[in-house]
């Protein structure tokens, strides 16, 4: 039984291709393997998964418990989407919310998140190590609340 479950939002699919200049030049899988392999050395559970079906995501979501840990990149829904906000609201799952570009630095309407409010924190700007950074941190909020 997943953990950490890192779950990726709509067009995320085609990181490696799509817009470098914003998302650079990772492929999805090869951020998935990063933090497979993150979670892997602290010896715990990680389950990576992309959607392009809003409500496919808010099923996943609704499967989590508190006991769980999410990094979601919702993608555009981050600017839309109040269901997957109460979907995370709802289960009380801690969650950390990673974008690859800086949403603070590009169009309007991305400076604003529907999400961040029901996240811990937020990581956006710092490309694919933003996964890498998200994932450290669940690890060690994982192990600590082990420790409890
Ligand atoms: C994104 C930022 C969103 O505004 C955009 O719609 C995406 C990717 C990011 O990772 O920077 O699809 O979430």
């Amino acid at each position: 039984m997943a953990s950490i479950w890192v779950f990726h939002g709509p067009n995320l699919n085609l990181l490696g291709v799509r817009e470098p200049q914003h998302y650079g030049s990772r492929t999805l899988a090869e951020i998935n393997q990063e933090v497979l392999e993150i979670a892997k050395l602290a010896g715990l559970n990680a389950e990576c998964r992309q959607t392009n079906h809003e409500g496919d995501l808010i099923d996943w979501i609704q499967a989590l418990t508190p006991a769980d840990f999410l990094i979601l990149n919702p993608g555009a829904w981050t600017h839309t989407s109040y269901a997957i906000r109460d979907a995370i609201s709802a289960v009380k799952v801690p969650a950390v919310e990673v974008h690859l570009s800086n949403i603070h630095a590009r169009e309007a309407f991305r400076s604003s998140s529907l999400i961040a409010p029901v996240c811990l924190g937020q990581i956006s700007g710092l490309g694919a190590d933003g996964y890498a950074l998200a994932t450290r941190y669940a690890v060690d909020y994982q192990i600590r609340r082990q420790q409890k």
